[in-house]
């Protein structure tokens, strides 16, 4: 099969290795998080929620890398370095809050991987690609409306006011860091192309 065929239509194989390879790096941007949000918790409950979602990124991340392994790219190891750096710092700086302040970091980068793996997920990829997504998305959906009903169980809903500065901050904290990686993925499929063998 040529490179710029995977199915029936042709693909513009860069492209779709660069948006892969920005879903990964964004699932190594969250394992890490993860593994100090679920050390920082106290009630066991939801350390063992977060402990089968971290399951589900762990998947997530094997399964994309394995798909551009497939395609005949490179998988990125690193993560994101900047917004990387900015969401655990954002995790750390909540540990003296307690589960409350612990979540409220953890929500705003379940809203950034819901919005994203959904974006990508409306795009007209490939059938095995496009099923591989919409599964990923579909599982992101799901942490973050856990991660929001776990807020409101702390006394921190979307009606309360500490709910409503909550979901404005995961918002605001997200989309920063969808530019930066915009930027960090627009870099990559430059280089992707430019590397390509013609
Ligand atoms: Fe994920
Ligand atoms: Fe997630």
């Amino acid at each position: 099969m040529s490179d710029t065929e995977t199915g029936t239509k042709a693909v513009d194989l860069p492209a779709l290795q660069a948006d892969l390879a920005d879903l990964l790096q964004l699932e190594n941007d969250t394992l890490p998080m993860y593994s100090v949000a679920i050390s920082a918790l106290r009630d066991p409950l939801l350390k063992e929620r977060l402990r089968v979602y971290r399951e589900d990124h762990e998947r997530h991340a094997r399964d994309l890398t394995a798909l551009i392994r497939e395609m005949g790219g490179v998988p990125p190891v690193l993560p994101h370095l900047p917004t990387g750096l900015l969401k655990l710092g954002v995790q750390m700086a909540g540990l003296p809050g307690g589960d409350r302040t612990i979540l409220l970091g953890f929500v705003s980068n379940e809203w950034q991987s819901r919005e994203k793996y959904a974006r990508y997920a409306a795009k007209p990829y490939p059938p095995a690609m496009a099923a591989l997504i919409g599964s990923h998305a579909a599982d992101e959906a799901v942490h973050y409306a856990w991660a929001t009903e776990a807020l409101r169980a702390l006394g921190c809903g979307e009606e309360t006011l500490t709910g409503q500065a909550t979901q404005a901050f995961a918002r605001m904290h997200g989309s920063v860091a969808d530019v930066i990686e915009g930027i960090g993925r627009a870099s990559n499929e430059a280089v992707l192309r430019l590397t390509r063998r013609p």
